[in-house]
């Protein structure tokens, strides 16, 4: 046997786990310490009233003999991929239902979708963004060419025409700096993926955050870009999935490219194909509760979980102000991405504040090399829990 040795180029342990252990071992050795958690983006609000009404009608429907479901569509149930067509259509964008594909969450499908593409591809990867772009290209060998986010493009790097890509990767609302391009931004960036021929993968996991009206909430606003891109989207940040998984993707039809031998491919028959031959669906349950959040009351509760943790974020954002801390985000986005104070680089700090005020976050460099001096705050808490750690973080200035 020999096994994938690109996993040597990885490293150890994915950021979050890695995150996780020093917390756990800090809390091992300080059992009465209390910490509170703003690391990983996780949600804290229950699942909204419509979400559990739907839930438990489709428990229901699964203990009677004539409505119980067995193996569903891979790709997803009707009554589901249609909502999300609908909601497409009422923010201008028009789909046919085939191109979306239900899936457990935006994180497997941006790491799959990867299987679509030869290794020989050139894959262009903002630095910082999600770590699991970068592991997953690591663990199939691909060449990657980073693209730096700096404060000085305000963490939103653009087309280089001298660097070919086959593959690009964009965040909008970026995770973790919560930058968010605007029209003309990814109308370039369109552009340079038709120029290339390259393929736009486009996580708009945190779209819901955006509140300005002027900023795309779906790179398929964008004209061409059909032709060129792939949406990831989730119901985990949205809605309070994290737990209940469900997320789509987008696959437009109209992506295509031909091979060696003079085949003409199709992306969205391919992901199909990968989907149906890997994947089993997502639970009719879960499905029913999805559905739920794009009718007019899920939208609305969906609505209200975003206010509160928006409110958290001007909370921390306001206390950076306050401390003096340059930051980035926290409008169009969940997170709050800020220069670690006191001159330490971004693990330093993490222990640092970890140790001296129980607060977890995320340091920079589990981000990129980008996120060296650099931390995440995420606005998923409570409203007391994040007062009292912003209470906690100005201390440390005392
Ligand atoms: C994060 O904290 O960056 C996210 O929660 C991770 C994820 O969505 O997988």
């Amino acid at each position: 046997m020999k096994l994938n040795e690109n996993y040597l180029d990885l490293k150890e342990s994915y950021l979050f786990s890695e995150v996780a252990k020093r917390v756990n071992a800090f809390q091992g050795e300080n059992p009465d310490k209390s910490i509170i958690r703003l690391g990983i983006g996780d949600v804290t609000l229950p699942l909204g009233g419509e979400v559990i009404k739907a839930m438990h009608g489709a428990v229901d429907e699964m203990g009677n003999a004539d409505t119980f479901k067995g193996y569903g569509p891979e790709q997803g149930y009707d009554f589901l991929r249609n909502a999300i067509k609908d909601h497409y259509a009422r923010n201008g964008v028009e789909l046919d239902a085939d191109e979306i594909f239900v899936s457990d969450g935006a994180k497997s499908d941006t790491g799959n979708i990867t299987d679509l593409f030869s290794k020989d591809n050139t894959v262009l990867i903002p630095d910082p963004v999600y770590p699991v772009y970068v592991d997953t290209n690591t663990m199939n060998g691909r060449n990657i060419v980073y693209i730096n986010g700096t404060a000085e493009n305000d963490f939103l790097p653009m087309p280089d025409k001298s660097i070919h890509a086959d593959i690009i990767y964009i965040c909008s609302p970026n995770n973790p700096t919560g930058a968010c391009y605007n029209k003309a931004q990814l109308e370039e960036w369109v552009a340079y993926a038709l120029e290339n021929d390259a393929v736009i993968l486009f996580d708009a996991a945190y779209e819901s955050f955006i509140e300005d009206k002027n900023l795309p909430r779906s790179i398929f606003e964008i004209e061409g870009a059909k032709k060129c891109a792939v949406e990831f989207c989730s119901l985990s940040k949205t809605a309070g999935f994290t737990g209940t998984r469900c997320g789509y993707t987008v696959v437009p039809k109209a992506i295509k490219a031909v091979s060696a031998n003079g085949t003409e491919m199709c992306l969205n028959k391919m992901w199909l194909r990968r989907q149906t031959t890997k994947f089993n669906g997502v639970p009719y349950i879960v499905q029913r509760a999805a559905a739920a959040v794009f009718g007019e009351e899920g939208m609305k509760e969906a609505r209200a979980m975003i206010a509160h943790y928006k409110e958290n974020a001007k909370i921390i954002a306001d206390t950076m102000e306050e401390c003096g801390v340059r930051y980035f985000g926290g409008i169009n986005s969940p997170y709050i991405w800020f220069e670690c104070p006191f001159g330490m680089e971004s693990w330093e700090f993490f222990d640092f504040m970890l140790h001296k005020i129980g607060v977890v976050g995320t340091p920079g460099a589990g981000f990129g090399k980008n996120g060296n001096n650099y931390f995440r705050l995420t606005a998923f808490n409570s409203k007391e829990n994040t007062i009292e750690a912003m209470q906690r973080f100005k201390s440390m200035f005392a």
